[in-house]
């Protein structure tokens, strides 16, 4: 997928080629830094309010001190989209870093941060949507504190390359059984008519669209339980979908090789992608429903 030139940075905007960053830099040494992947629809962006909110969580949280106002944040994000000329499906990809320093572990003092957004095309990916993805279940071996979006993803990665070794596309983490959520998205059980998931705590991120899902089932009067599930509650669920900015709502058939339910797509799932379609305002050209009728 292309990468548009006109990155942001905290000096402005460069062409991405003067990119250019020192060799001691926190967040390639430590992942000392934070970042947010943004959805965005034929030029638009979508659901920005959650992710700048998140985004200064996330810094707070880890003592980075974001060298803009959330204004400035909002109006450098317009500009990277007006600037490369957007017209398209899109995600935008923006971190920032403790910044540049001589290493060692505790934070350099007069040290500012560092950071950098970039656009990358990003056509919806209906086939997945449409059909359903097989996952696998792993152990959920990161820290307590995966509210934070932190550039340290070794164990993400690691879990994700596991589930890709074997044709899947994603991987569900649990501890000691208990799902908490999946290695780049968030997971739902449905069972009897109700949605579960893991509680919004610490340990899971507080995904944008999960926020929506939860709005999306007030809405439908579909009950929404932060109750969590476990690994062995899947051979008896109805449905079970996940849902990320790239991913939208995406329904899971298979989990470890075996069908989930009768391995179709469920009734409560689409009624969440018919939602978020609506919700990110995607014509009825793009949509998976019209593409099915
Ligand atoms: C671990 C993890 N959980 C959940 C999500 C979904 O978050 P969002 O809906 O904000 O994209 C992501 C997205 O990248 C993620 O990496």
């Amino acid at each position: 997928m292309s990468v548009y030139d006109n990155v942001l940075t905290h000096k402005g905007f460069i062409h991405k080629d003067d990119l250019n960053y020192p060799f001691e830099e926190r967040g390639l040494q430590f992942g000392d830094g934070i970042y947010e992947v943004i959805r965005v629809y034929k030029g638009q962006y979508y659901l920005i309010n959650e992710h700048v909110e998140r985004l200064y969580r996330s810094a707070e949280a880890v003592k980075i001190e974001i060298p803009f106002t959330k204004k400035e944040v909002f109006n450098y994000l317009e500009e990277l989209l007006l600037k490369n000329n957007i017209k398209t499906d899109a995600k935008v990809y923006l971190q920032i870093t403790r910044g540049s320093a001589p290493r060692d572990h505790a934070f350099p003092l007069n040290t500012s941060a560092n950071l950098y957004a970039y656009v990358q095309d990003l056509p919806r990916k209906m086939e997945i949507m449409r059909d359903g993805v097989a996952a696998i279940t792993q152990p959920d071996v990161r820290w307590d504190w995966c509210y934070i979006k932190s550039l340290n993803l070794l164990p993400n990665v690691m879990a994700k390359q596991t589930a890709s070794e074997q044709g899947c596309f994603e991987a569900i983490l649990h501890k000691d059984g208990e799902v908490t959520e999946c290695s780049s998205s968030n997971i739902y059980l449905v069972k009897e008519g109700k949605v579960y998931t893991h509680p919004a705590k610490k340990n899971i991120l507080h995904g944008c669209v999960r926020m929506r899902v939860e709005h999306f089932c007030k809405e439908k009067n579909i009950p929404f339980v932060e109750e969590a599930f476990h690994v062995e509650d899947i051979q008896y669920a109805d449905e079970l979908f996940l849902s990320s900015s790239t991913a939208e709502v995406t329904p899971v058939v298979k989990v470890d090789g075996k069908p989930v339910s009768n391995g179709m797509v469920g009734k409560v799932t689409r009624k969440m992608q018919e939602k978020y379609e609506k919700d990110a305002e995607i014509n009825e050209a793009a949509s998976i429903f019209a593409k099915e009728v």
